[in-house]
């Protein structure tokens, strides 16, 4: 397994990968297969862009040269706001989960948190129920500071959304 920050060029495969992931679990995702399907392949490259300046990152986890998990970083812009980064978008093909990949993905978008100046804690939000990902997160160190009732509509109805944080520094 390898893993690695995404370019570009992954757009098609990373692309693919996010909507098999909105359309198997419309729980865990804000994001629906059809408002994502319509964006042009420019939207996904843009996300992966490797700028310097580039405000988001997404790692993949490579197996036989196949993308099947991936998790994104996104870094706030506002200077007073510009401490904090988001963890998104963690997705393992069923047929690869159980084996640390999300760990291993989750480890690699930290580690990137950690090493960009001026960030000092990273959140997330996971549905309510979502036993895996919360164990993969509370694993790492986050913790739940809020939990929103009625936060996201989905195809089986309104789901609980958890306000995870995790301090990257002492
Ligand atoms: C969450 C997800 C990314 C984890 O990926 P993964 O590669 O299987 O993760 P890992 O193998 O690193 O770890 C999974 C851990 O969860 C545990 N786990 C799996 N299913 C579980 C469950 N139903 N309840 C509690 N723990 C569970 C595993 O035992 C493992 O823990 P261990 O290493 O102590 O045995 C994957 O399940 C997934 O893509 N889920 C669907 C999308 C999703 O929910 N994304 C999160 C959005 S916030």
């Amino acid at each position: 397994m390898l893993t690695q920050r995404l370019r570009p060029e992954d757009a098609p495969a990373y692309r693919d990968l996010m909507l098999e992931a909105y359309t198997a679990h419309p729980d865990a995702f804000t994001s629906s297969p059809s408002e994502r399907q319509i964006l042009p392949l420019a939207w996904w490259e843009d996300r992966l862009s490797t700028d310097t300046h580039a405000n988001e990152c997404v790692f993949g986890a490579f197996v036989a040269s196949q993308l099947v998990g991936v998790a994104g970083l996104s870094f706030q812009t506002r200077e007073k706001l510009c401490h904090k980064c988001t963890v998104f978008g963690m997705y393992v093909r069923p047929s690869h989960r159980g084996h640390q990949l999300g760990d291993g993905l989750l480890g690699t978008v930290l580690k990137a948190a950690r090493q960009r100046r001026g960030v000092s804690l990273a959140q997330l939000t996971v549905t309510q129920g979502n036993r895996a990902a919360v164990a993969l997160y509370e694993r790492h160190g986050f913790v739940t500071y809020g939990v929103e009732p009625q936060a996201v509509t989905t195809p089986s109805g309104k789901v609980t959304k958890l306000h995870m944080w995790l301090p990257l520094r002492d």
